[in-house]
């Protein structure tokens, strides 16, 4: 019984939080596709409940579809978001009711689930969606997610749609500490260890041998990113890579997304000068590349991300995030939608991991070198669409979670991937070098 509460509690509560995020949307502007890279607002309203319908009243409770004629509307796999403006997706006030019917509908077979424990279901897709709470937690966390793509759309679409409701952060002053942490030589335990909920990519956990590195102890900087820039970072084609540089050039990038020619940094509503102790973001893979590279050093592996943000030396075992086993409070990290904003660098020190690292979880996703590849041992659950046919493709792995995501996704295995020359993502990056 304790696992159906937490999960109706869960579930009103990313609900909530969804409707106050999109509060201040006017109709028109929640109706209207802005940008071919973002679905309309309310396509992802309309796909949180479909994908709610499908998964807890469908799958799990054995229901018929409520509106059988919205399944492909809703579908990602099926509509690109390039496509999203053009499909008869639900507008505002029908989305909310289907939102609201579907909910009803999704609490009842709540009521009835068997939630027990099951066996581990990596290995078993075959059995309950509902042992454990599995789907109940994956629908939790989906909405989650929704709200930070809906963010990205909303900062994307320009200063006159959306003013956040912000809730502030603490004062805070970034300490003053070395550029970089050593991570020691050695092997570690990476992903996810099977207990509790996690996405398919980030398991079975295995072990990967990491050599001695040095990584940078916080995010790179607005005001070191501003270095390269005037120091003709973008104009020097050795910097970047092949790609990198087809990418600038074609494109004419000259600067960070939201950063101007003036100097200043839009975020929604609000323009203000570049604030130099801010992490830098909405830059792309290949400008985090040759910002590296100009620097002297390169963006850590995947492995190397996760090594420096759990792994405990004096130990020898991984915590579940860099400051223990608890989940993100804001004195040690800056996630869930607070300032609508990141906070200054190393900022919060609660928030270190072992090897003494800071802002590995929130603030802004991290770029890697790697691409989205399985684990050893991977096998997709629940559905293959959600990693399985994303790996080998062109992505590059994005780590650590933003001020925009929700604590329960902003956990240190959690994986996220993007195109390489994406910048609306909430992004930064940091370098990480071998060790001397
Ligand atoms: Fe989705």
């Amino acid at each position: 019984m304790l696992l159906v509460q937490r999960y109706r509690a869960a579930l009103a509560e990313a609900r909530e939080r969804t409707l106050a995020l999109v509060a201040p949307v006017s109709e028109a502007n929640l109706n209207s596709q802005h940008h071919p890279l973002m679905s309309p607002l309310v396509w992802d309203l309309g796909h949180i409940a479909a994908f709610e319908d499908l998964w807890l009243c469908q799958r799990a409770g054995g229901l018929a579809p409520l509106r059988d004629d919205l399944s492909e509307v809703y579908d990602a796999a099926e509509t690109p978001r390039a496509q999203r403006s053009e499909i008869p997706y639900l507008r505002r006030n029908e989305a909310l009711v289907y939102m609201a019917h579907v909910r009803e509908r999704a609490l009842e077979v709540l009521e009835n689930a068997d939630l027990s424990p099951g066996v581990s279901r990596i290995d078993d897709p075959a059995v309950s969606l509902n042992a454990d709470g599995f789907v109940w937690e994956m629908l939790v966390q989906h909405e989650h997610q929704h709200n930070e793509t809906m963010l990205q759309t909303l900062q994307l679409v320009g200063p006159d749609v959306y003013s956040p409701p912000r809730r502030g952060l603490p004062e805070r002053k970034p300490e003053a500490g070395p550029l970089t942490v050593h991570v020691p030589d050695g092997p570690f335990a990476m992903g996810d260890p099977g207990l509790g909920f996690a996405y398919d990519n980030e398991r079975p956990r295995h072990e990967v041998h990491v050599p001695g590195f040095h990584i940078d102890r916080t995010p790179v900087t607005n005001g070191a990113y501003l270095e390269f820039v005037q120091d003709g970072g973008y104009a020097n084609e050795e910097l970047w890579s092949s790609e990198g540089w087809r990418w600038r050039t074609g494109e004419q990038i000259e600067r960070p997304l939201y950063w101007d020619a003036e100097g200043n940094e839009r975020r929604f509503e609000l323009v203000m000068p570049v604030e130099a102790e801010m992490p830098v973001m909405h830059v792309s893979f290949y400008e985090a590349e040759a910002f590296a590279r100009w620097r002297g050093a390169r963006l850590p592996t995947e492995a190397e991300w996760e090594k420096a943000a759990v792994f405990d030396p004096a130990s020898g075992s991984v915590r579940r995030q860099p400051w223990g086993e608890e989940v993100a409070s804001p004195a040690r990290a800056n996630v869930d939608q607070m300032a609508f904003g990141p906070a200054p660098v190393g900022s919060l020190p609660e928030g270190a991991s072992p090897c003494g690292a800071l802002g590995m979880i929130g603030d802004a996703w991290e770029w890697t070198a790697s691409g989205f590849e399985p684990y050893p041992g991977f096998s997709p659950f629940p559905y293959r669409e959600y990693s399985e046919v994303f790996f080998g493709g062109p992505y590059r792995a994005l780590r650590g979670g933003s001020w925009a995501t929700r604590p329960s996704v902003a956990r240190a295995t959690f994986r996220n991937w993007d195109h390489p020359e994406r910048r609306q993502v909430f992004t930064g990056f940091r370098c990480a070098q071998e060790a001397p």
